[in-house]
C-alpha cells in the first residue's frame, strides 16, 4: 500500500514537473512497476516498458559488446568464414571479460548463427554477475534465440548490412624470428549506431532486477563479398543501480522518461522519505 500511494504521489509530481506532456508513458511506467511489485513475477523477460529512453548515458557501458562482437567478426574473416578455431572455454572466457568489465554490467551474452560453429546448431554462452560470482552457461540449451519472437536477435539478423564499416588492414605477420610482408585485408566492423537497443525490462526470475540490453552485430562475408549477419554479442545493463534512482526524488537533475521509476521500490525503509 505505501508503495502505491509513493506511486500516485509520485505520478502527480512528475507529470507536473513535465507539464502533463509524457503523461500516458508515465501513467503506463506506474502501471507496469505496481504490476510487478504487486505480483511476484512467474519468469521471462517478455513484458517491456514502451517508453522513450535517452542512451547517451550508458553508451561507455556498452563499449566491450561491440568490441568484442567485432573481435569474433575479425576471427572470422581470418579463418575462412568460421569460428571453428574457439573453443568453448574461449566463448565463456570472452562474455565473462565482458561482465567483469565494469560494475554496472549485469550479464553478457554471445549468440552466433547455426554453420558458423559447427560443433552445435544453436550457441548462446551467457555470463552474468550474482553474490560476487560470475556464473556463466549456455542459455541456447533452454531458450531458442533463433525465434522470431526474440527482438535482440531477430532485429539485427534482418537488417541489411552491405553498407557495414570497412575497413582496410595491413598487418606483417611473423614467421620464425622473420616478419613477413604485410598481408592486406578488408575487416568489417559494427559501430555504436548499428547495435540494438532493448526496451527497459523486468528481468523477472531471473536477476529480478531492472534492465536494458545493448547487442551489436557479428559478421562474416558472403561469397560475393557482402556482408553477412552471423550473430551478436550483447551486454545487459543493470538499470536499478543507475538511473532508476527508486530511493529519492532529486531535483537537481533534468527530468526524462526514466524519472518515472524514482521514488518507488527497492529502498531500504530508512530512506523512505514520503
Ligand atoms: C541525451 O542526453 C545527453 C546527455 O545525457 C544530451 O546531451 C542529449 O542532448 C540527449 N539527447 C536527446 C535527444 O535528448
Ligand atoms: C574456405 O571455404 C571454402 C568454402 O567453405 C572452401 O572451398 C575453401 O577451400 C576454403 N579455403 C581455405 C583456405 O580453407
Ligand atoms: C514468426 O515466425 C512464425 C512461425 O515461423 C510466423 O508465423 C510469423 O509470421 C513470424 N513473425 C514475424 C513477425 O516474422
Ligand atoms: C548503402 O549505401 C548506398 C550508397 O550510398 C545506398 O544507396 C543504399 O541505400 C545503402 N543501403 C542501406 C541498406 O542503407
Ligand atoms: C630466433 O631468435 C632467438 C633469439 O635470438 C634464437 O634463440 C632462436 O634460435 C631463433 N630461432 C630461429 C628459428 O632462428
Amino acid at each position: 500500500m505505501l508503495v502505491l500511494i509513493k506511486l500516485m504521489l509520485f505520478w502527480q509530481a512528475h507529470v507536473n514537473l513535465a507539464g502533463g506532456t509524457d503523461k500516458e508513458a508515465a501513467k503506463l511506467a506506474l502501471e507496469y512497476v505496481s504490476r510487478i511489485e504487486q505480483n511476484p513475477c512467474s519468469g521471462g523477460t517478455e513484458e517491456t516498458l514502451d517508453l522513450n529512453v535517452n542512451h547517451t548515458e550508458w553508451e561507455t557501458y556498452i563499449q566491450p559488446a561491440i568490441l568484442t562482437a567485432n573481435f569474433i567478426t575479425s576471427v572470422i574473416l581470418e579463418n575462412n568464414g568460421s569460428l571453428d578455431y574457439f573453443t568453448d572455454a574461449m566463448f565463456f572466457s570472452l562474455v565473462r571479460n565482458i561482465v567483469n568489465s565494469h560494475a554496472t554490467l549485469f550479464g553478457a551474452c554471445i549468440a552466433i548463427e547455426p554453420e558458423i560453429y559447427s560443433k552445435y546448431s544453436l550457441f548462446a554462452p551467457y555470463a552474468y554477475r550474482k553474490n560476487g560470482i560470475l556464473f556463466a552457461h549456455d542459455i541456447s540449451l533452454s531458450y531458442t534465440y533463433q525465434d522470431n519472437k526474440t527482438v535482440w536477435y531477430f532485429d539485427l539478423k534482418n537488417r541489411v548490412w552491405e553498407n557495414a564499416t570497412r575497413t582496410v588492414s595491413k598487418t606483417k605477420y611473423r614467421s620464425g624470428n622473420t616478419s613477413l610482408p604485410g598481408k592486406e585485408m578488408v575487416f568489417l566492423s559494427a559501430k555504436l549506431e548499428d547495435g540494438h537497443w532493448t526496451k527497459p525490462y523486468f528481468d523477472c526470475g531471473g536477476g529480478n532486477i531492472w534492465m536494458v540490453t545493448y547487442a551489436s552485430p557479428i559478421f562474416s562475408l558472403d561469397l560475393t563479398g557482402r556482408p553477412k549477419f552471423q550473430g551478436k554479442a550483447s551486454v545487459d545493463i543493470e538499470l536499478t543501480n543507475i538511473d532508476i534512482n527508486q530511493c529519492d526524488i532529486d531535483t537537481r537533475h533534468s527530468y526524462s522518461d526514466f524519472d518515472v521509476f524514482r521514488g518507488t521500490h527497492r529502498c531500504p525503509s530508512t530512506t523512505e522519505v514520503i
